[in-house]
C-alpha cells in the first residue's frame, strides 16, 4: 500500500475515515474540559528554533542513544492499548515497521496481540512492555513472567492511572459501559465496512495478555472492562519497590509531571522515567509534558535517564524536546492514527515523515546530527514572547 499523508494531522484524517466514530473519539480525545489536551500540542509554540546557516551540514545523522540502545531515531513508538481494533493485527504491524525503521515499540498492556504473539510474527526487534499493576499482584506477577519469557528487556510501569480520568467524550459514546456490541454500536460499525471487513479477517479480538483467563469474560469488551476495574487505584512507591526487586531489567516509570515524584522515582531505583500526562486523558488542568521537562531535568541534574511523551506531531516538537533535555520521545496517538490509517505502511509512512521532518530542522538549525543537539542543548531554543 503507498501512503501520502504528508503530516500526522493528516493520517488523523484518515484514521476518521476510517474508524467508526466510537474508536476515533477514544483516540482522540482527552479528559473532562481538554484543556491539557490543548496545551500538550500548543505548548510547543512557547520555544522557537534557533536558524543558523552556512554550516556545511551535509549529510545529517539522526541516530542516538536512549533506553540502553542505540537508535535509528531519537523517537519510538509508545504504548497504546487496543492497537489491534484500529486496524487487523495492529500491533504485530506496528511493531515490524518499527523494527525496520530500527526504534523501539513499547506493547500495552491493554493490546490485542500478546507479547509471544509478536515474537511469534517474528518482531525480533527491541520490544518492551508497558505494565498496569493490578490489585491482584498474583496477575501482575503473570504479565512480568510472561515478560521475561519474550526477552523484553524495558518495562514501563504507568502510574498515572489510578482512576481513569472523566473522558466525555467515551461518555456520550458509550464506550466506557460497553461489554457487548449493542444496536448503536453496531450501526457505527456498519458505517465503515472496509474496517469491518478486516477485523473479520483479523478473528475475534481479546485482550492479549489475558487470553485463556475465562474469568475475564469472554470477548475483548468484557475482557477490557475487568481489567480496568482491576487497576490498582491504591497503588504506591511501595509497589514500584516491589517491583524494582522483582524485575531485574530496566525499570521505566512512566507518568511523571513533577520534580519531586521524578528524584522518588530515581530513589526507588528506576532507570529511567517518561514525563507524561497520559496524552491530556487523565488530569484535566496538568501541565502540558513540554512545560515542566526543563524543570524536572534540572531537578534531576543528569542522574537519570529522562524521555518525554504527550503531543508530538512534528519533527520539531521532538527537536525541542531533545534539546530541552530528554533523550527520546515517545510517539502515542501519532502510532494510533498511523495504525489506523494505513496498518504497516502507515506507521512507516509516519517514521518517515519525522525522519524527514527532524532531519531538514536540524540542517536548517546548522546541526549536523541529533548528538550535537543534544550536546547544545537550550542554547538552540530561544522562549517566545
Ligand atoms: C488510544 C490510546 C490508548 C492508550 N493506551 C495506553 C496504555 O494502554 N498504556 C499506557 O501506559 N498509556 C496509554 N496511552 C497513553 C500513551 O502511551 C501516551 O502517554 C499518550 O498518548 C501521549 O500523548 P500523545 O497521544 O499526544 O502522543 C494511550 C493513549 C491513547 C491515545
Amino acid at each position: 500500500m503507498t501512503l501520502t499523508f504528508a503530516s500526522i494531522g493528516d493520517a488523523r484524517l484518515a484514521a476518521k475515515r476510517r474508524l467508526p466514530k466510537i474508536f476515533f473519539d477514544y483516540i482522540d480525545g482527552g479528559s473532562s474540559a481538554e484543556e491539557t489536551l490543548a496545551a500538550s500540542t500548543g505548548d510547543f509554540s512557547r520555544w522557537q528554533l534557533e536558524q543558523r546557516v552556512l554550516a556545511g551540514v551535509q549529510p545529517r545523522k539522526l541516530a542516538t542513544d536512549f533506553l540502553g540502545r542505540r537508535n535509528a531515531l531519537p523517537f519510538m513508538l509508545g504504548p497504546v492499548g487496543f492497537l489491534g481494533l484500529f486496524a487487523g493485527k495492529g500491533e504485530i504491524l506496528a511493531a515490524r515497521a518499527a523494527h525496520a525503521a530500527d526504534i523501539p515499540t513499547c506493547l500495552s498492556n491493554f493490546s490485542i496481540a500478546s507479547l509471544a504473539d509478536l515474537r511469534q510474527a517474528g518482531c525480533d526487534g527491541p520490544l518492551h512492555f508497558q505494565l498496569y499493576v493490578l490489585k491482584d499482584r498474583g496477575l501482575a506477577e503473570t504479565f512480568v513472567a510472561a515478560a521475561e519469557v519474550a526477552g523484553v528487556d524495558t518495562l514501563f510501569l504507568t502510574v498515572d492511572t489510578a482512576v481513569t480520568g472523566v473522558r466525555e467524550r467515551d461518555a456520550r459514546n458509550g464506550f466506557r459501559a460497553v461489554t457487548r456490541i449493542g444496536p448503536r454500536m453496531g450501526f457505527g460499525m456498519a458505517l465503515r465496512p472496509a474496517w469491518c471487513l478486516d477485523m473479520l479477517r483479523a478473528g475475534k479480538p481479546g485482550v492479549g495478555a489475558v487470553r485463556g483467563q475465562t474469568e475475564f469474560g469472554a470477548g475483548i469488551l468484557e475482557q477490557a472492562a475487568t481489567l480496568s476495574r482491576l487497576i490498582d487505584p491504591a497503588l504506591s512507591w511501595g509497589d514500584v519497590a516491589w517491583l524494582r526487586r522483582r524485575w531485574t531489567g530496566r525499570l521505566v516509570i512512566k507518568g511523571i509531571l513533577h520534580a519531586d515524584d521524578a528524584l522518588r522515582a530515581r530513589d526507588a531505583g528506576a532507570d529511567a522515567i517518561v514525563v507524561s500526562n497520559h496524552g491530556g486523558r487523565q488530569l484535566d488542568g496538568a501541565p502540558s509534558t513540554i512545560a515542566v521537562l526543563p524543570e524536572i531535568v534540572d531537578a534531576l541534574a543528569g542522574d537519570m535517564e529522562v524521555l518525554i511523551d504527550g503531543g508530538f506531531r512534528r519533527g520539531t516538537d521532538i527537536i525541542k524536546a531533545i534539546a530541552l533535555g530528554a533523550s527520546g520521545v515517545l510517539l502515542g496517538r501519532a502510532t494510533a492514527f498511523a495504525v489506523a490509517a494505513g496498518g504497516e505502511a502507515g506507521v512507516a509512512r509516519a517514521i518517515d515523515l519525522l525522519r524527514g521532518e527532524i532531519d531538514v530542522t536540524l540542517a536548517l538549525m546548522g546541526l549536523s546530527s541529533v548528538d550535537e543537539l543534544k550536546a547544545k542543548g537550550r542554547g538552540v531554543l530561544r522562549k517566545s514572547r
